[in-house]
């Protein structure tokens, strides 16, 4: 990566020398035909972020594209596995995805994150990881009231219930994105058109070839 923030010594570990990689994202680029990015899926529980993020992955795996989503269930099944929901532990929840994130469009994948993220600060962080092109903000606006509707784990109705503190739209706030780069309305729009609205942009900004 040649962003100087990459190379920011704010770490605990004192003596630590960045070490240059000779394959650079520019090398990884050039051999696979298309930019690297970073597609941040934001919204809240139930609003399609998942759904989304797998279809758009599906469809640039299906063009030949290096792609990898991050999903926030299944990444604290492992990585995140000691982190719950307290405000404090999402923020380093979405640190440490802003940094594997990072680390993917380093090696030249296309990198979709499905976390809720609910607030703004920590996206912004995460956003400040990487240069500007490479980062895609994309709010999954669905109301409350339709994914309460949907609630396709069961998890509203057992928050409204009381049976889980801290959660997203009920007992936790979610701070919508000010400026993102796309706002789906993912409430009412069919998953397909969704896709056509991602896809379609990343063309327009010269990310991945149109074909
Ligand atoms: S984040 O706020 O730290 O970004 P993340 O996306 O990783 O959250 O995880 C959210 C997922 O965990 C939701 O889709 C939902 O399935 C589940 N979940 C369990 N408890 C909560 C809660 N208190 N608030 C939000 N989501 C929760």
């Amino acid at each position: 990566m040649t962003s100087a923030s990459s190379r920011e010594n704010n770490s605990k570990a004192a003596n630590i020398v960045w070490h240059e990689a000779s394959v650079d994202r520019q090398a990884r680029s050039n051999q696979r035909g298309h930019r690297s990015v970073i597609l941040w899926f934001t919204g809240l529980s139930g609003s399609g972020k998942s759904t989304l993020a797998n279809a758009v992955n599906a469809d640039l795996f299906n063009r030949g594209l290096a792609t990898y989503v991050l999903d926030g269930d299944n990444i604290r099944h492992g990585l995140c596995k000691d982190l719950g929901f307290s405000d404090l532990d999402r923020e380093e929840n979405i640190r440490r995805i802003g940094e594997v994130a990072k680390l993917f469009l380093d090696a030249g994948v296309i990198v979709l994150t499905a976390f809720v993220s609910p607030f703004k600060r920590d996206r912004e962080k995460a956003r400040s990881l990487v240069d500007k092109e490479d980062f895609l903000e994309i709010y999954c606006a669905a109301d409350l009231s339709i994914c309460e509707e949907r609630d396709p784990k069961g998890l509203y109705l057992k928050a409204r219930a009381g049976e889980i503190k801290d959660f997203t739209g009920i007992s936790s706030p979610y701070e919508e994105p000010v400026d993102p780069e796309l706002k789906l309305d993912s409430g009412s729009l069919a998953i397909e058109e969704c896709v056509d609205i991602v896809i379609g942009h990343l063309v327009a900004k010269e990310i991945i070839p149109n074909s």
